[in-house]
């Protein structure tokens, strides 16, 4: 999207955007005219080495951006994550929750330990985010934006994380309610298929993935031209809402191969 006055000199933090769906979303909102909080999971190795790339691109952008290394699994990591950010520019306009992890594997062969995680990354985790972000959003009367999957609607028999997307989605009614009338506006963008790290080990387990076409994936920068529209003042009107991006993919999940395409 087009540099927009609106974007100049706001802020955005998009959870894990050293990579996939959150580097093209750091990268569209610069382009906006924002700067960018590159948040990613570790503070050292390859998770560093790519938000810091990141950060170069926004920076050839012309616009100012950080990385920031934080577990959202954390509640204390993530509190030093927004310390950092109130003390780089000193206010948040709009607050990205895409980082995401989670096992591929059916629900009933989770071990504890990694149902916990499930539970701690992909839904506390942006519940932290929200509750330590809320007094610089509400300052700026900010805006959230989720990243949901179409797992939060369609069953997936290795897609544990469709359960806390489908939670997302009821958390994004819910905190458009409860933060609305703070001037904080809240929505999501579902996205379908997009090829990135994370769809490359799903198909791993899910062999029928390979056959979907590509005109029925979509990219990280269709993806991401939807939440910086959410983030403008033309979303005024979109209140609480998951908006779904997947190039027509689910149109076509009540489509069984058995029944034939009429003739046009
Ligand atoms: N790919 C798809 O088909 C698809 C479709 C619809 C929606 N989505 C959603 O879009 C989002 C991004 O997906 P993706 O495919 O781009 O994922 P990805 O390529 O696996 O990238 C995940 C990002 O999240 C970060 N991250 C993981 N755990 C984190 C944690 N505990 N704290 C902070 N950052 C963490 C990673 O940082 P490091 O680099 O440090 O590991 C990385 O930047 C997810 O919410 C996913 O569910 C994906």
């Amino acid at each position: 999207m087009a540099e927009n006055s609106f974007f100049s000199d706001k802020v955005a933090l998009v959870t894990g955007s050293s990579r996939g769906i959150g580097r093209a979303v750091a990268l569209a909102l610069a382009k906006a005219g924002a700067d960018v909080v590159v948040n990613h999971s570790k503070p050292e190795g390859s998770s560093k080495r790519k938000a810091e790339e990141v950060c170069l691109e926004i920076g050839e952008l012309g616009r100012k951006a950080i990385a920031v290394p934080a577990d959202i699994g954390s509640k204390s990591s993530v509190g030093e994550m927004i310390e950092a950010v109130s003390g780089w520019r000193g206010r948040l306009d709009f607050l990205v929750l895409n980082a995401a992890r989670a096992p591929f594997k059916p629900i009933e062969k989770l071990l504890e330990r990694e149902l916990r995680q499930l539970v701690e990354t992909n839904y506390m985790g942006n519940i932290f985010c929200i509750q330590k972000a809320l007094p610089l959003l509400e300052a700026a009367g900010g805006k959230i934006v989720f990243i949901s999957s179409l797992g939060s609607r369609f069953y997936n028999p290795s897609y544990p994380l469709g359960s806390m997307k489908a939670a997302m989605e009821t958390l994004v009614r819910d905190c458009a309610e409860s933060l609305g009338d703070r001037g904080v506006s809240v929505n999501a963008v579902c996205g379908g298929i997009v090829r990135t790290d994370s769809f490359k080990t799903l198909r791993q387990y899910m062999e029928e993935l390979e056959s979907i076409p590509d005109e029925l994936c979509v990219s990280p920068e269709a993806l991401a031209d939807v939440v910086v529209f959410l983030c403008s003042p033309a979303a005024r009107g979109v209140r609480g809402q998951t908006v779904v991006v997947d190039n027509g993919l689910s149109n076509r999940l009540y489509r069984p191969a058995w029944v034939k395409k009429p003739k046009s």
